[in-house]
């Protein structure tokens, strides 16, 4: 029989984004291997409806249950708002989301009370960033605000461009107009922006990753289950990080790789297609 803890954890996002997640889980679990799901074929998730973000992210997770995932990370934020109450019930394995973690952080880092939250349309409109900070510090205020020019520019590949500053700078004014004192980058590419938006806020204004809460939390659920892979099978410090972990994505495999080299500590060099529809 198969030993659980020696399984990989199957994390997926609409796109190339989620890699900013999957990093996080790499650098914070090194024993853990990852299979990772981006559904380049339907992003962005961000505008489209509750009802087909919950049909996608059902279907990922069947696909990843294929692979005999031992739990499962919606590295997006957008099916974390839209689908992970709806899917979690109908999974029977650990299935965590990245907002959770991220609004709790958040409530408990401000000390004015007052929190930014920024992510795609359909994040801000569910309002569970803000129903989840309310739920661990119901004094606070949350201020949210979609930025939906920030995705391309980051795939795009403008990072530091004045462009994308110019953008930034439209997007947060109203938010520094608040007075906040946290901000969550509630969206998986605003983590690439940490520079500009750093630069705009200031250093009086913490901004929180998702991501980073996200991969704390899987290891202490990994662990309280008792399925945190030990390392002493060696699959993961014996074999050349590249080889350990494996990516899958429903379209434009090569664009898909590059983009992840340039995110990832190692090169990624292959990149399988599938066909999500199927599952
Ligand atoms: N991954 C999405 C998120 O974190 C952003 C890209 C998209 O809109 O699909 O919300």
């Amino acid at each position: 029989m198969k030993d659980i803890r020696y399984a990989p954890i199957g994390v997926f996002d609409s796109g190339v984004g989620g890699l900013t997640v999957a990093r996080e889980i790499m650098r914070q679990l090194p024993d853990e291997r990852i299979v990772y799901f981006g559904d380049t074929a339907r992003v962005p998730y961000g505008s489209k409806s509750q009802d087909t973000i919950i049909r996608f992210s059902r279907q990922i997770v069947h696909f990843l249950r294929t692979k005999d995932v031992k739990a499962v990370v919606v590295a997006c934020n957008t099916a974390s708002a839209l689908a992970l109450e709806t899917l979690q019930p109908e999974v029977d394995l650990p299935i965590i989301g990245v907002v959770t973690p991220g609004a709790k952080v958040a409530a408990e880092t401000t000390a004015n009370g007052k929190i930014g939250v920024i992510a795609t349309e359909s994040t801000i409109e569910s309002q569970l960033y803000t129903r989840v900070i309310h739920e661990h510090n119901p004094r606070a205020q949350v201020f949210g605000k979609a930025c939906p020019l920030f995705v391309p520019l980051v795939e795009e590949g403008w990072i530091k461009d004045p462009v994308t500053v110019e953008v930034a700078n439209r997007y947060l004014e109203p938010l520094l107009a608040t007075g906040i004192d946290t901000l969550v980058m509630g969206c998986t590419h605003y983590p690439l922006l940490r520079s500009v938006l750093r630069q705009i806020m200031g250093e009086r204004v913490t901004l929180v990753n998702p991501a980073y809460e996200t991969a704390r939390e899987l290891k202490s659920l990994l662990e309280a289950e008792g399925i945190a892979n030990d390392g002493c099978r060696g699959d993961a410090k014996d074999t050349a990080q590249v080889g350990m972990h494996r990516f899958y994505v429903s379209d434009a495999a090569n664009r898909f790789r590059q983009f992840a080299n340039t995110i990832l500590p190692f090169g990624v060099d292959t990149t399988q297609l599938i066909h999500i529809e199927d599952y």
